[in-house]
């Protein structure tokens, strides 16, 4: 078995469900040691005690990535903990109300960049210094192709995630030269509860989803988790401010 993340200190957003979730649950494969966070607290607690069941080391702490002083306590939780923080995983998002740019409303524009623009700057504010302790650390965050291109009806999400890969390469040019390195992961359709959201607000869209990608179906979450592990690992030594792209060919359209 690859031990590569064997004690790694490891913080992972949004973890209750979806593709978080399937990147805990690769991460505990590798032995790491785990901080699940999310707002769905009953089914990340039982994720945690899922991952100490199978022999390993995690903790559930409650943190609305909306809110930077839940942030920083689930940093401080990690080092209250385990010591130190070796990885993020910054991946809860949401993808908002659907509807063109003139119809929006306020409140959506708010919560939308409020939960993944906002949200994914507090966890580097608070995770890089102590990364910069250890001189020594690696950030993925959650884009999207949405992050690349344009997608009709989701303007606020597609703004959010452009943003997420603008304050990853910064960071990356920020910190590079100081041992740490920060990527993001921008998966096509993905098998989760916010695609389902999506797909049940008009029929025959769960088809035409699959269809939009040249691989003739959408991602499981676990095909986004091994790119996140890929992105972590030592294997990616010289990849920073890079968008990885995990989207079955779509945007080579
Ligand atoms: N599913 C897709 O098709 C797809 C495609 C591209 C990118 N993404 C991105 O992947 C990431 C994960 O998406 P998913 O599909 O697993 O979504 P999901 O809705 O299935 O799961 C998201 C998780 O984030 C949590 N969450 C929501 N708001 C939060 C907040 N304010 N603070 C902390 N946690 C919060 C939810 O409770 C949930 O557990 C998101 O950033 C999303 O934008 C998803």
């Amino acid at each position: 078995m690859n031990t590569e993340f064997k004690d790694k200190v490891v913080i992972i957003t949004g973890a209750s469900f979806g593709i978080g979730r399937a990147t805990a649950l690769a991460f505990a494969r590798e032995e790491a040691k785990l901080v699940i966070s999310d707002v769905q607290d009953k089914e990340g607690e039982s994720l945690a005690k899922e991952i100490i069941k199978q022999g390993n080391e995690c903790i559930y702490v409650h943190c609305d990535i909306s809110k930077p002083a839940d942030v920083q306590n689930m940093v401080s939780e990690a080092i209250k903990h385990f010591g130190r923080l070796d990885i993020a995983y910054n991946n809860a998002g949401i993808e908002g109300e659907m509807g063109f740019t003139a119809d929006g409303s306020e409140d959506n524009f708010d919560r939308v960049i409020g939960i993944n623009l906002k949200g994914v700057w507090a966890c580097m504010k608070y995770q890089i210094p102590e990364m910069l302790k250890n001189k020594k650390g690696v950030i993925v965050n959650c884009s999207s192709i949405a992050g690349v291109v344009g997608s009709q009806g989701l303007s606020v999400y597609v703004a959010s995630k452009h943003g997420v890969n603008g304050l990853t390469k910064n960071a990356a040019l920020e910190y590079a030269s100081q041992g740490i390195r920060v990527n993001s992961v921008c998966p096509a359709g993905v098998q989760t509860p916010m695609l389902d959201r999506i797909v049940e607000t008009s029929s025959g869209l769960k088809d035409q989803m699959n269809a939009m990608h040249p691989i003739g179906r959408v991602a499981q979450p676990e095909e986004i988790a091994e790119a996140v592990l890929y992105l972590c690992s030592d294997r990616a030594s010289f990849i920073t401010g890079h968008e990885l792209l995990v989207d079955g060919g779509f945007t080579a359209q």
